[in-house]
């Protein structure tokens, strides 16, 4: 016989990602009632027919209300969106409106689904299975949506958590002063500044940098721009430090952008702002960028390629000697 105790603590090992659950039923006089709740017992099931799963403990009522409505919806969370996980999973005292506070787009099923999910999925209930204590639902996809590429939300060891962020293997640095033979440099701001990229792309190979891409004010608009500009073909994508970036601020905005360009590379031109420019490149490199843009001449106020070439040698990341 397995002790329930030491069951749960190794079930706690296991790593997984964060979803909602939610479902709808009518109240008393008809008025839509929403339900829901923190799950990470999804697993994709089936491609053709769109089939996934998910198993919810049998005393909740959320397992009542779906096994009463036929349908329910899922949304997974983002890195950002733990608070949002706890309130799910009644881990927040004296709440009594587990939806307040964010805001919820309705399926074709009915059912509510977070608008700031990382992935949405809206189902009507297939089968549902008995799995012990828990009741396993596989629900066949009616609707299926991607809102926001954004580094996921994990629940490990009953802690939230994210993905940690390992050092690469490698890096390339390409030294900007004196570099010959890569392209014209193109400076933009916003999504607006696209059509001087777009004409010079169509003569020289470009380097598009988003410029001041680590101002606190700045983030949504950088994502949105690089967004953009991942749509033109043959344009190597940057982001550029123009006013001292905190490496918080680096972090935050590069973790998104490495996800948004892919499967390009993100090019980062970073300063040399009162010593925190290889705090940076640390941060950086651990962010997922591997592509970095340095200066031979440190008057210039850009990150020396020598330093960055000593860090990488120091943290084991393999970097030839940059031309
Ligand atoms: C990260 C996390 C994942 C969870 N996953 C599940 C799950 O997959 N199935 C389940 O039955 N309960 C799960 N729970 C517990 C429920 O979220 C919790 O019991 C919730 O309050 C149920 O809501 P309800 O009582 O309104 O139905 C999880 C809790 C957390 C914190």
């Amino acid at each position: 016989m397995v002790d329930s105790a030491q069951l749960r603590s190794v079930l706690s090992q296991w790593p997984s990602g964060v979803a909602i659950v939610t479902t709808v039923t009518a109240d008393l006089d008809g008025s839509p009632r929403p339900h829901g709740m923190t799950a990470s017992s999804f697993s994709s099931v089936s491609l053709d027919p769109p089939l996934v799963s998910v198993c919810l403990g049998n005393h909740l009522p959320t397992r009542t209300m779906i096994a009463a409505s036929g349908v329910f919806a899922l949304s997974f969370l983002g890195k950002d969106q733990a608070e949002i996980g706890r309130r799910f999973a009644g881990q927040v005292p004296g709440l009594t409106d587990r939806f307040a506070g964010a805001d919820w787009v309705t399926g074709p099923t009915g059912c509510p689904m977070l608008a700031h999910a990382t992935g949405r999925l809206d189902c009507t209930v297939e089968h549902a299975y008995p799995g012990g204590d828990h009741t396993i639902f596989v629900g066949r996809v009616r609707e299926a949506a991607v809102d926001r590429v954004t580094a996921p939300l994990l629940f490990h060891s009953r802690s939230w958590g994210q993905l940690a962020d390992p050092l690469p293997d490698e890096i390339t640095i390409t030294v900007l002063d004196g570099a010959e033979g890569i392209g014209a440099e193109v400076s933009v701001r916003d999504p607006g500044d696209l059509a001087s990229v777009r004409e010079l792309a169509a003569t020289v190979p470009v380097r598009a940098y988003v410029a001041d891409a680590f101002a606190p004010d700045r983030e949504a608009v950088v994502l949105a721009t690089l967004d953009a500009l991942a749509g033109l073909p043959e344009v190597a994508l940057g982001c550029a430090e123009d006013a001292a970036a905190s490496p918080l601020q680096v972090r935050r905005v590069l973790q998104d952008a490495v996800v948004r360009v892919r499967p390009a590379a993100l090019h980062v031109r970073l300063r040399a702002h009162h010593g925190l420019g290889l705090v940076n490149a640390l941060v950086a490199m651990k962010s997922g960028v591997r592509r970095f843009d340095a200066v031979r001449d440190p008057a210039s106020g850009g990150l020396p390629a020598d330093d960055l070439l000593l860090l990488a040698r120091q943290l084991g990341v393999a970097c030839a000697e940059p031309a």
